[in-house]
């Protein structure tokens, strides 16, 4: 080997063992200036030798920006589900039904860490696979996010592993990654995740590996799976595991009795609540395998495993008083404001109470003592009154019915819980709603306009809506606080720059109802144009993709108001995008044919199908009917969507039957004339790999 090449291992080596120390162990021995300084060196002499590269090096830690298509994959071994229960008595009931058929049987308590399930391939100790839980039988593969983790080992250390076994465990998001995620999310005007598991989970399926690299995901692994594992027992393997090089958690105890069980249990429900990660109960597993076969498997799930879920943690405080936050759309939210209490780590002062009919069914009055709880959302909710507590001289809550804000009639939309103010011109919050969520980065990316330029904007007259944006000059910003010239000047190129957003986005900026990000991309592919958007009916909207009654009535009520006809004028007249940019085809071959594509493929993911179909001219629909020409069917799709194809006579293909048509559509390509652009500036997403 070369010298290079013997420099390049040395600095692998070195580099895998420091990781370990630092993400694993928690047990650096170098400082971060000399790891970052090795880890330099490495990228340098592997950009510089080519030769050399290997997708287990350290380097791929930090990602790369090449979007990775998960493919679906089959599990060597299913990913089972776990049989759970909030009940000690029944968790009693397990363990004495275990007793019986595995007379003596040990367990292992572990805690049931509240992440994303994962299953990691090893070949002769190098990482080859991940894969998603899916739906336990295939998943998706995630390979090239999770080699970012740093707490995931590319290259095992010590010896004795089998040379093909599976480990799985789970990926986590710890407290401290969440809250700078979300932040930094607020501050960017995006979406927060509603709990480090939906994080967790959202980071995994990201396209980009450098974004998963940097939002600190952790990975724990509780479980071993192959053939030939070194040791007779769970506890035995995973401790090995850890010698390895994964990260295996120390909270786990053999137990011999249900007083043992119950008190790992009473321990972790109480000190779960320091841990820098989120849990959500405890599992109990049998420990030695042959009583694991003994015992067996339902369908679903081992008959030797059961999970304890532990109950929400909840806190008892007073209400003190209800606010009333209009939104852009004129949604009304009522909004407790509590007595400060301690929750689940954090300082609770306010919770969202939904609408006045969750306020009438749990009738929660004010200065009532409430039981406050963190569910699934960013914000804590009412759960419950303390009832023995209620003061003798309480009233049932009166719900406003005029607007907080401009003293409009609130109205009520069919099926819809909240109140709303319809008075969409004319109220404060609603405009300066409409006019954030316009200049926001997924919709006109309008840098420099903070929240509170755009209010004094709108006090000195110079932005009621979002069209007066184009209008405005520099001259007119400088004089603002904290702006001067240079940021006027800024903003001004920013807004001037933001004519050149695509289309979808201004869709999205225009604040429809219900219009989000995704409906808006269909949208505007379905139609083409705003003009398109405008001019069609209800029967026409519902054509497009994820487009039901209750959107198609949302845009038709924006486009009915004379105002909003307005804005959207001179937001064309500015030089906003109104046309969708027509992608380069690959072939016309499919022109005219609709197709729907249904159910799980083996092959390609359906987003993948979905592309090769417009990128060849046809068009993708939601649901089948008599327009369909053909069916893509997959495994699992619904029944009655086959019997429906059957019963219109919709032509229904096979994954290998559509492989074929797409193969001709290629080769009349190639024999017949080649489309002007390189393959490099298709605009069509290149598909990874060969593709058949
Ligand atoms: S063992 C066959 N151990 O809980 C048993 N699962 O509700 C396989 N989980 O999908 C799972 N902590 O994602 C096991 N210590 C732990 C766990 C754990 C969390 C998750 C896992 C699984 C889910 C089942």
């Amino acid at each position: 080997m070369t010298e290079t090449g013997k420099r390049i291992e040395e600095l692998r080596r070195q580099l895998n063992y420091h990781n370990r120390k630092y993400y694993v162990d928690n047990a650096p021995e170098i400082s971060d200036f000399d790891f970052d300084r090795m880890m330099r060196e490495l990228q340098d002499l592997e950009q510089a030798h080519p030769e050399y590269a290997d997708p287990n090096s350290p380097t791929v830690r930090v990602g790369s920006d090449i979007t990775s298509e998960f493919r679906s994959v089959e599990h060597r071994f299913p990913m089972l589900s776990l049989g759970n229960t909030y009940s000690l008595e029944e968790l009693h009931e397990f363990l004495a039904r275990i007793e019986k058929e595995a007379e003596g049987a040990e367990y292992v308590c572990e805690l049931k860490f509240d992440g994303t399930a994962i299953s990691l391939t090893y070949e002769h100790g190098r990482l080859v696979r991940a894969v998603t839980r899916g739906d336990g039988t295939r998943g998706d593969d995630v390979t090239a996010n999770v080699r970012t983790i740093r707490s995931v080992p590319l290259v095992l250390s010590g010896g004795g592993w089998p040379d093909l076994f599976e480990i799985r465990g789970e990926i986590l998001m710890p407290y401290t990654s969440f809250d700078r995620l979300n932040a930094e999310r607020e501050e960017q005007g995006e979406s927060l995740f509603a709990n480090p598991r939906n994080a967790a989970a959202g980071t995994l399926k990201q396209q980009s590996s450098a974004v998963v690299a940097k939002r600190g995901l952790d990975c724990t692994l509780y479980q071993l799976a192959g053939d030939r594992l070194p040791h007779e027992s769970h506890w035995e393997n995973l401790q090995e595991a850890r010698e390895w090089g994964f990260k295996v958690s120390d909270h786990m105890r053999i137990c011999r009795s249900e007083e043992e069980v119950d008190a790992f249990i009473a321990h972790w429900d109480e000190a779960r609540k320091q841990l820098p990660f989120p849990t959500d109960g405890v599992v109990i597993k049998v420990n030695r395998y042959a009583d694991q076969r003994a015992l067996g498997f339902t369908a679903k799930a081992p008959k030797w495993a059961v999970a304890y879920k532990f109950k929400a943690e909840q806190a008892l405080t007073e209400l003190l008083s209800v606010d009333f936050q209009v939104g852009r759309t004129g949604a009304v939210t009522p909004v407790a404001n509590l007595e400060p209490v301690l929750l689940a780590g954090t300082t609770v002062k306010r919770a969202s109470l939904h609408n006045a009919e969750q306020i009438a069914l749990l009738d929660i009055r004010l200065h009532d003592r409430v039981y406050v709880e963190k569910g699934g959302e960013i914000i804590p909710k009412i759960t419950g009154v303390e009832l023995a507590e209620r003061p003798a001289d309480s009233e049932p809550f009166r719900y406003i019915d005029r607007c907080p804000e401009c003293g409009t009639e609130l109205v009520r939309y069919e099926g819809e819980a909240k109140h709303y103010c319809p008075n969409q011109n004319a109220c404060r919050p609603q405009i300066l709603g409409r006019i954030i969520h316009f200049i926001r980065r997924k919709a006109m990316d309008i840098e420099g306009l903070g929240e509170e330029t755009v209010e004094l904007l709108f006090e000195s007259g110079l932005l009621k809506n979002v069209a007066d944006l184009y209008d405005l000059r520099a001259d007119q910003l400088s004089p603002l606080p904290r702006l001067g010239e240079k940021s006027a000047e800024n903003i001004i190129r920013s807004i001037r720059r933001s004519t050149e957003v695509p289309f979808h986005r201004v869709l999205f900026a225009l604040g429809i109802r219900f219009v989000g990000e995704t409906t808006a991309k269909y949208l505007a592919g379905h139609f083409g144009t705003l003009e398109a958007v405008m001019q069609a009916t209800r029967e026409e909207l519902v054509e497009a993709e994820e487009v039901g009654d209750k959107i198609a009535d949302a845009i038709l009520d924006y486009f009915a108001d004379a105002g909003n006809r307005r804005i959207v004028e001179r937001l064309e007249a500015a030089g906003v995008r109104t046309e969708a940019e027509r992608k380069q085809l690959l072939s016309e071959s499919l022109a005219g044919l609709q197709f729907v594509i249904s159910g799980k493929f083996s092959r390609h993911g359906r987003d993948e199908l979905k592309a090769l179909i417009e990128s060849h001219g046809g068009k993708n629909l939601a649901a089948v009917s008599a327009q369909t020409d053909y069916l893509v069917a997959g495994e699992k799709m619904g029944p009655a969507k086959l019997k429906k194809a059957e019963k219109l006579g919709v032509k229904i293909l096979s994954e290998e039957e559509f492989e074929q048509m797409i193969a001709a559509a290629e080769t009349t390509r190639t024999a017949g004339e080649e489309p002007e652009a390189e393959a490099a500036d298709r605009s069509v997403e290149p598909v990874q790999g060969s593709l058949f």
